[in-house]
């Protein structure tokens, strides 16, 4: 039985890191609110649907799911519907207008107010429905306008949830504009965080049992940029791997802000983990150019040879777009040429998607939908190869697991090798957030198998 004064929440989350990241401090927020989570929809007294926008397709999603709580909108009046994200950013009034059942629309520099605003809409009973964002707003990115919601936001402190591994905003936005991405327009401009908040928050979170962070950005590793008296990034690694961080990582770097301090970190920082996202975007030398991605096929290898000097066991992921406007089949196989050259260890590809308002939407030469379709099959299927490859590579090596979770079957655990590479063993829950030293036995495209090597423990 559930008391009569019981609020339900069920947070729907798309896209990035940086959303999980904004989801989960709003459970925490609401949690602290007396707030508990929903299980289904059908239970829940809000909704909120974090959204991505990066390509159609994730755009298009949030639409079938609203749809969906058409109904439930309709059987329990009471129930709150709010859009979040960069859905929101895109839409403003314009998607509540179109979407009757809809309450609310907010950005994610709103985050922060959700639960004031809840309590208000819940009083006020279906007389609130507003877009506090969108094309025409107030951008909810000003600096002036961050530093009042920041300052709202933590008279609304809620703890940090007890989490093994856990995620760190630490600077949004983004001032590269390639060509074919939306984020710098609904994101908008770097903004750091400064970084007294995130060693604060860094401190508690391994206070709260964390082992493994990872620091988020849209471009993290421009972390201090335009914010007076910052640490550099490296810097700013080194503070937070000192609070006995025992793995960090950090998403998404850019290739063109990787700097040779950073670059020495793999070498001399232990503390930072054997993987890297590096999004390299594709492989042709007039591509990236077009894309406007700051950086040529050359800089970037060699940036991936002086990242593996410093750190040999480095395991590199990367993002590939194919399909961008103009590129032909030379062009792609540049990009195949590249990921061979590299051998990345994983990879998301993605085929291009024309967005409002980019630059490359107005760009000639659109590739057809079966040309993209079938640039990315060939991709992918080059890609997992290769992937199976560098993970048989692991056979016979013991490596160090963080046991994240029960695996899929009893008996089973799964967690973490110091590249980041998904590892199952046979084992008891109970060593869930310890060490395993685990001697690999085989190798899929996508994760690794093997034994514990000695039953105990060694952290
Ligand atoms: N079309 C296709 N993929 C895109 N990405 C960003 N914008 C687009 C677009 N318009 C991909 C990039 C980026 C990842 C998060 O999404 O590869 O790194
Ligand atoms: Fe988008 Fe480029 Fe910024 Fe990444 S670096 S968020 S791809 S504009």
């Amino acid at each position: 039985m559930t008391g009569a004064g019981t609020r339900r929440a069920f947070i729907v989350t798309f896209g990035c890191q940086m959303n999980e990241y904004d989801s989960g401090r709003l459970g925490e927020l609401l949690a602290a609110r007396g707030w508990q989570s929903a299980a289904t929809r059908e239970e829940a007294d809000f909704i909120f649907f974090n959204t991505c926008s990066v390509r159609a397709r994730a755009a298009r999603r949030v639409l079938n799911h609203l749809e969906e709580v058409r109904a439930l909108k309709r059987r329990k009046p009471s129930l709150i519907v709010a859009v979040g994200g960069c859905v929101a950013e895109q839409e403003g009034q314009a998607l509540l207008d179109r979407t009757p059942w809809l309450d609310l629309v907010a950005g994610p520099q709103q985050v922060p107010l959700l639960p004031d605003l809840l309590e208000e809409m819940r009083a006020t009973r279906g007389g609130f429905r507003r877009a506090l964002t969108g094309p025409g707003r107030q951008p909810a990115w000003s600096r002036a306008n961050l530093e009042s919601l920041s300052k709202r936001g933590s008279d609304l402190k809620a703890p940090r949830a007890a989490t093994l591994t856990a995620g760190l905003t630490i600077m949004q936005g983004c001032d590269n504009y390639c060509a074919y991405c939306v984020v710098p327009y609904l994101r908008g401009p770097e903004l750091s965080r400064p970084a007294g908040e995130i060693l604060e928050e860094a401190a508690a979170l391994v206070a709260g049992g964390a082992r493994d962070i990872t620091l988020l950005g849209q471009n993290v590793n421009a972390y201090g940029r335009g914010l007076a008296g910052a640490p550099g990034f490296p810097e700013l690694l080194k503070a937070v791997a000192d609070l006995g961080v025992e793995r960090l990582r950090f998403v998404t770097s850019h290739p063109k802000d990787f700097s040779p301090e950073l670059i020495e970190l793999y070498a001399r920082l232990p503390a930072l983990g054997d993987s890297l996202h590096l999004p390299v975007q594709s492989g042709s030398e007039a591509v990236l150019k077009a894309m406007r991605r700051g950086y040529s096929r050359e800089q970037y290898l060699t940036l991936v040879r002086a990242l593996r000097r410093a750190r040999p066991a480095l395991a590199l992921s990367t993002d590939v777009i194919v399909g961008f406007p103009g590129e032909t089949e030379a062009d792609f196989e540049a990009t195949l040429d590249l990921v061979e050259t590299v051998n990345f260890d994983a990879m998301f590809s993605f085929k291009y998607s024309d967005r409002p308002g980019v630059a490359s939407a107005g760009f000639p030469d659109k590739i057809p939908e079966e040309e993209k379709a079938s640039r990315l099959a060939r991709l992918q299927a080059r890609q997992k190869a290769i992937s199976l490859d560098r993970n048989k590579a692991h056979i016979g090596q013991v490596l160090e697991v963080l046991v994240e979770r029960s695996g899929r079957r009893p008996g089973q655990v799964t967690g973490r090798a110091r590249n980041f590479k998904l590892v199952h063993f046979d084992g008891s829950p109970e060593l869930i957030g310890r060490l395993v030293p685990v001697l690999i036995a085989a190798a899929g495209p996508a994760s690794l198998r093997g034994q514990a090597q000695d039953p105990r423990p060694v952290g």
